[in-house]
């Protein structure tokens, strides 16, 4: 039940540090990950296969998305993500090295399940990432982790989201550790700030008050844009995907480099852009990048929300509100970044008076096509 919350939403955003520790918790040994859910994919599977394939939908994706990042990254091993019901009816090439992982909270979305059986007919190997024990979708699997972000009952979908992205972490570390690709220490050390961002996320859920302000001051705002790159770049989809479904508006998300190629021409005076910065730390010159981004868009009226890292001074000038997170390295930043979005959807769609639990025309699960 709602335990003193005004939502199951609000309840579910303060349960995304513990969905994120519980999804860990057991998972890691002498600081390496130890996921022996992988051993019913049969031997060698993971050391054999030559491709990941991820398939989900929604909110789903955008953690498989998250997950393509670092698992190249980490297992230096190709991934794809695909929307399930793109994938499935256009008898996508599959074959016996290809690992097939499904994410999906519910585990009985048609078109993820499908999806997931026609990679078995053709050989693939399948592992679900699941948040609901015993359903379909792992039944139909050879593997299943699944995510412990606990029951969830809104139907924007939050703690699994971080659940989501913490078990593809997971996989892309163990995979990178069987693989050779991921040194012990450098594996250990990754293990570590994983194991960090329950803490860091508790603190992140003090901007509630701060992002409920501003909520109610856009609570007439038509249109609002997300701008990230490159784990931030979900991250945006995700939190337009959020204002769509629970407040109403026109919202997108865009990769911030595509800006100049096309984007760059929505922005006129007053448009509210959310920006996820990237950390100055990281050795990449996106944080420049994005800063300059952040530049051009002010200069055509933009007004920028920035969610940038404590410390980050750089974009002070240049924002109109900057929603802080705690430092991270850049594959944890999303777990952080993501957090302030899943309550601005919330604040907004309370501010124009909504049903945040039950958005008109959804359904929790999609069991149709
Ligand atoms: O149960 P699933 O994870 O397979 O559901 C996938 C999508 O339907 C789901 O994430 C949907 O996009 C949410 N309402 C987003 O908040």
């Amino acid at each position: 039940e709602k335990g003193g919350w005004s939502s199951f939403m609000a309840k579910e955003i303060s349960e995304e540090p513990e969905a994120v520790a519980k999804t860990i918790l057991g998972r890691v040994h002498d600081g390496l990950v130890d996921l022996p859910e992988l051993a019913a994919l049969g031997d060698d599977v993971l050391t054999g296969l030559d491709r990941v394939l991820i398939i989900a939908c929604g909110t789903a994706y955008y953690a498989g998305l998250v997950g393509k990042y670092a698992i190249e990254q980490w297992a230096r091993v190709p991934v794809d993500v695909e929307l399930a019901h793109e994938f499935r009816y256009r008898e996508p090439v599959l074959s016996p090295r290809t690992l097939v992982v499904s994410i999906s909270q519910s585990g009985e979305t048609m078109d993820t399940l499908m999806a997931v059986k026609y990679a078995r007919e053709q050989g693939a190997r399948t592992l679900s990432i699941c948040n609901t024990q015993g359903a379909t979708i792992p039944r139909e699997s050879d593997a299943v982790v699944y995510t412990h972000a606990g029951p969830e009952v809104a139907v924007a979908s939050t703690k699994a989201f971080v659940a989501q992205i913490t078990a593809i972490y997971l996989l892309g570390l163990q995979l990178g550790q069987v693989r050779g690709a991921l040194e012990p220490e450098r594996a250990r050390g990754l293990v570590a700030e994983l194991q960090a961002v329950p803490e860091k996320l508790a603190a992140v859920l003090n901007s509630g008050e701060r992002i409920r302000e501003m909520a109610k001051w856009m609570a007439d705002t038509q249109s609002v844009l997300f701008l990230g790159r490159h784990v931030g770049y979900p991250v945006a989809l995700e939190g337009a995907l959020k204002l769509k479904e629970l407040a109403y508006i026109h919202a997108e998300g865009f990769a911030a480099g595509e800006l100049k190629h096309g984007p760059i021409a929505l922005i006129e005076p007053g448009q509210v852009v959310f920006v996820i910065v990237p950390s100055p730390r990281d050795p990449s010159s996106l944080h420049a990048k994005v800063v300059s981004n952040i530049q051009e868009i002010r200069a055509r009226g933009a007004r920028v929300i920035a969610i940038a890292e404590a410390g980050d001074v750089a974009v002070l000038p240049h924002a109109d509100e900057v929603i802080r997170i705690p430092l991270a390295s850049p594959f944890f930043e999303p777990l952080l970044a993501v957090v302030p979005l899943h309550i601005f959807g919330m604040e907004l769609a309370a501010a124009k008076g909504l049903d945040v639990d039950q958005p008109r025309n959804l359904a929790k699960s999609v069991t149709v096509e």
